[in-house]
C-alpha cells in the first residue's frame, strides 16, 4: 500500500513515514496540501493529512482528493479541541481520524486495517470482473461472446431445438452443455452422440435402440440415446454428417416424439430436447441437397453461431488465463509471447489454443512462456506475412489485407478502414467488390 503523509510539521511527517516504511508500507511525506495534490498523480492508496496547515487546509485537500481520486482513502489528523472539524471531515468522506498526539502504533494499526480492507475490496472487484467475463465454464469478454451468453440465457429455458454452428474448436459442445445446465432439464441426463464417428447402421442402433435379434450380434434388447436422454437433452454432434436415410428417421422421431427400436414394433414415447451442432455450412448442404431441407428447418429453429477465435482476439489472453487457472497452474506469459498469441489466427480455434498452451507448458518447464515455446506460431505468422510477386495477384493480396484488417478490428468496418489507411466509404466499396459482406 502506498501512503502519503501531509503535515506542515516536517519532523512529524518524517517520523510517520519512517514508521510506516518500517512496517512494510511505501510512504512519502509532504508539507503542504498543494504539494500533496501534485504528488497524487504518483498513485496513493491512502493519504493521512493534518487538518490545520498554512495554505490549503486538510478539509480542502480532502474535498479535492474525493473529487479527483474517489478511491483514495483519506485519514485526518486533528489536535484536541477541533472535534467539530473532525465531524465535518467525516461527512466530507474521510475514512477516520487520528487525535493528535497519538502513538505511532496507533497509526500503524490503522494503516494495517485499511490495507486489509483495500485488499478485500480488490479481491471482490476482481471476482466481479471475472464473473462478468464468464458464463459457467465458457469465458469471453468480447462483444461477440457476450451476445452468445445472452442467447444461451434466452434459449436455455425455452425448450426449443437449438442448432449450434461454428468452426471446429469454437466451443460448440461447451455451449450445448451450458444450454442443458440452464434449462429445466438440468437434473436429467445430457447425452452426446457424434454422428460422424460411427457407421450408419451403428449410428441408427445407437440412436434408436434395438430389440434382441434385430440383427446379427443383437443378443439383447438395448435402449437408444433418445431413451437414455429421456427428460433431458440430446446433443447430435456433427449433424451434417448424418446419412440421408437416417435424417428421415430422425425427422420422424422429432415430429412424433416416439422412437421404435430396430426390430421393434412398439412405439416408445420420448421427451427429449435436441441440440444439434455442426462445423459445416449446413445451409449450403441443403441447397446442394446433401442435407434434408425439412430436417434442417426442424432443427434450425434457434441457431447460435459461434464466432471463430480470430474474430474475437480480446478473448485470447482471457482463455489463456482460464486454461491455466482451471488446471491450477501458476505460469507467466511474457509480453512477446502474448503478442504472438494475439497475432496468430487459430484455424483450430480454442481447442488449438489449448493444445498450443499444453505444449508451451511442457517446453517452458512451467515457469514462464516465451516465444521460443511457441515455435509454430512464429513460423505461421511469418508465412502469412510475406508474399512474393507471382505467388499471388494484387487483387488477392488486397482481399487478404481486407480480411485481416477486419479481423484485427473485430469486424468493425471503421476501425478496419483506419488500419488500411482508407476511408469508410472505400472499405464498403472494396468489401462489395470482393463479396466479403
Ligand atoms: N469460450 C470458451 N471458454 C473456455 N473454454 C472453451 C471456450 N471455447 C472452447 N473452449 C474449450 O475448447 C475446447 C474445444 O471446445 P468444444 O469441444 O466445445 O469445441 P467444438 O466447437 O465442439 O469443436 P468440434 O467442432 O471440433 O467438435 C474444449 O476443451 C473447451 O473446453
Ligand atoms: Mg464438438
Amino acid at each position: 500500500m502506498n501512503i502519503l503523509i501531509v503535515d506542515d510539521e516536517k519532523k512529524l511527517g518524517v517520523l510517520f513515514s519512517r514508521a510506516l516504511r518500517g512496517a512494510g508500507f511505501s510512504a512519502k511525506a509532504v508539507e503542504t496540501g498543494e504539494r500533496a495534490i501534485e504528488s497524487l498523480e504518483q498513485g496513493f492508496d491512502l493519504v493521512i493529512t493534518d487538518m490545520k496547515m498554512p495554505g490549503m487546509n486538510g478539509i480542502e485537500l480532502l474535498r479535492k482528493i474525493k473529487e479527483d481520486y474517489p478511491d483514495t482513502v483519506v485519514v485526518m489528523m486533528t489536535a484536541h479541541g477541533t472535534v467539530e472539524t473532525a465531524v465535518e471531515a467525516m461527512k466530507a468522506g474521510a475514512y477516520d481520524f487520528l487525535l493528535k498526539p497519538f502513538p505511532t502504533d496507533e497509526l500503524l494499526l490503522l494503516a494495517h486495517h485499511i490495507a486489509e480492507e483495500l485488499q478485500l475490496q480488490q479481491e471482490i472487484e476482481y471476482r466481479r470482473k471475472r464473473e462478468r467475463e464468464r458464463f459457467g465454464n465458457i469465458v469471453g469478454k468480447s462483444d461477440e461472446m457476450k451476445q452468445i451468453f445472452t442467447l444461451i440465457e434466452k434459449v436455455a429455458p425455452a425448450d426449443a431445438t437449438v442448432l449450434i454452428l461454428g468452426e471446429t474448436g469454437t466451443g460448440k459442445e461447451l455451449v450445448a452443455r451450458a444450454i442443458h445446465e440452464r434449462s429445466q432439464r438440468a437434473k436429467k441426463p445430457f447425452v452426446a452422440i457424434n454422428c460422424a464417428a460411427i457407421t450408419e447402421t451403428l449410428l441408427e442402433s445407437e440412436l434408436f435402440g434395438y430389440e434382441k435379434g434385430a440383427f446379427t450380434g443383437a443378443d439383447r434388447r438395448k435402449p437408444g440415446m433418445f431413451e437414455l436422454a429421456n427428460g433431458g437433452t440430446l446433443l447430435l454432434d456433427e449433424i451434417a454428417e448424418m446419412p440421408q436415410s437416417l435424417q428421415a428417421k430422425l425427422l420422424r422421431v422429432l415430429q412424433e416424439k416416439t422412437v421404435y427400436h430396430l426390430g421393434g414394433t412398439v412405439p416408445i414415447p420420448v421427451d427429449v430436447r435436441v441440440v444439434a451442432a455442426t462445423n459445416k455450412d449446413i445451409k449450403k448442404l441443403v441447397s446442394e441437397r446433401k442435407f434434408r431441407e425439412d430436417l434442417y428447418f426442424r432443427i434450425a429453429v434457434f441457431p447460435i453461431k459461434l464466432p471463430p477465435l480470430r474474430m474475437r482476439k480480446k478473448d485470447i489472453m482471457l482463455l489463456v488465463e482460464n486454461y491455466f487457472r482451471k488446471r491450477a497452474i501458476d505460469i507467466e506469459v511474457s509480453p512477446e509471447a502474448e503478442e504472438l498469441l494475439t497475432e496468430y489466427n487459430f484455424p483450430g480455434n480454442v481447442r488449438e489454443l489449448e493444445n498450443i498452451l499444453e505444449r508451451a507448458l511442457i517446453l517452458s518447464g512451467g515457469k514462464r512462456i516465451t516465444p521460443e515455446h511457441l515455435p509454430d506460431l512464429e513460423i505461421a505468422i511469418a508465412e502469412s506475412a510475406s508474399v512474393e510477386p507471382g505467388e499471388t495477384t494484387l487483387g488477392e493480396l488486397e482481399k487478404k489485407m481486407l480480411i485481416s484488417a477486419l479481423e484485427k478490428a473485430g469486424g468493425n468496418k471503421s476501425k478496419a478502414a483506419k488500419l488500411l489507411g482508407i476511408t469508410r466509404r472505400m472499405i464498403y466499396t472494396k468489401l462489395k467488390k470482393y463479396e466479403l459482406e
